[in-house]
């Protein structure tokens, strides 16, 4: 079992032929509302896995509180740990989609930012397997309950995106730091490590934190370090993609479900990115989150490939 702490949101995508400028207005297409959030995305990815999932976070007492939380119950997640607040709107983010499957996207947290630590309880964080976090809530409720899972031996997984508020983040209160490579770099320049690798910046940041740092690289995969400089790589899927939101959310959670279940790293990390890669093949974020099943068929579908290249390669 895992347990999410992390925003939950209503998403209003519209696909265009191609991302605005500055003050500039594009036509789109076909408007999508969904529900979101990186918590939230995280949270479905998981349970989809196979995962017991706890979700803990905050709505608004507004109509778009049911959308949000629809899914993850239809799903079977665990959505006793969200509070509804008062007064407050539920979180939403504006998607603009370009037809690549490329995305901006602006949340307003509305009420996410009122979601509290004491929330869960120590035996809630004693139960889990692992905590995973992200930066859509209030990064000081977030540190707090890092610090208090490791206390009660809960491996601590962050997510930590979006990165704009990270300055107050401690990431020596987290086991395990998954960032995409933009954050990495920022990250990095924060400790004054620079012009290096992927590889080089995230073994410099885990010696420094005495933890993993995990860098989601896109089409070039990903690589988790760890304080002992030893790295693990992961390739990525070729799929067709026609929606990025939520990929990052699905690596994520279907990682942390992967290490709660004992799985090894490397193992993990495959997981992740072939779900992640599925989740790119369909509109929305929760809603193209694949199953387990469908996860395992990419997996063997490409080691199917890999094989065969190998032979190829071997006989010319
Ligand atoms: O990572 C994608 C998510 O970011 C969207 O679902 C949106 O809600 C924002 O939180």
């Amino acid at each position: 079992m895992i347990t999410v702490f992390g925003s939950i949101n209503v998403d209003i995508s519209v696909a265009a032929p191609r991302l605005p400028a500055p003050g500039e207005t594009v036509l789109g297409g076909e408007s999508l509302l969904s529900p979101g959030g990186k918590g939230a995305n995280q949270a479905h990815a998981a349970r989809r896995f196979g995962a017991g999932v706890c979700m803990a976070g905050a709505v608004g007492d507004d109509a778009f509180a049911a959308p949000a939380l629809e899914q993850l119950v239809a799903a079977g997640v665990d959505i006793g740990g969200v509070a509804s607040v008062a007064g407050q709107s539920t979180g939403v983010a504006l998607i603009v989609l370009d037809a690549h499957g490329e995305n901006t996207i602006v949340v307003a947290p509305g009420a996410n930012l009122a979601a509290s630590a004491a929330q869960l309880s120590d035996q809630q964080l004693r139960d889990s397997g692992a905590l995973l976090l992200q930066l859509e809530t209030d990064v000081a409720a977030s540190m707090a309950l890092a610090r208090r899972a490791r206390a009660q031996g809960c491996k601590v997984i962050m997510n930590a995106s979006p990165l704009d508020q990270g300055l107050r983040l401690d990431p020596q209160a987290v086991d395990i730091l998954i960032v995409n490579e933009d954050e990495l770099r920022q990250l990095a320049s924060g400790a004054g490590v620079a012009d290096a690798t992927p590889a080089a910046l995230a073994a410099a940041l885990a010696g420094r934190y005495a933890n993993e740092v995990l860098v989601t690289l896109g089409a070039k995969g990903a690589l988790l370090a760890d304080a002992g400089g030893k790295v693990l790589t992961a390739p990525a899927f070729a799929v067709e993609v026609v929606d990025t939101t939520g990929a990052g959310d699905t690596f994520a959670g279907v990682f942390a479900a992967a290490i709660a279940e004992g799985e090894p790293r490397e193992r993990a990390m495959l997981y992740a990115s072939a779900a992640a890669a599925l989740a790119c093949t369909r509109r929305g974020a929760q809603a193209a989150q694949p199953d387990r099943q469908q996860i395992e068929q990419l997996m063997a579908s490409q080691a199917h490939a890999t094989h065969q290249s190998t032979q190829q390669g071997e006989s010319a």
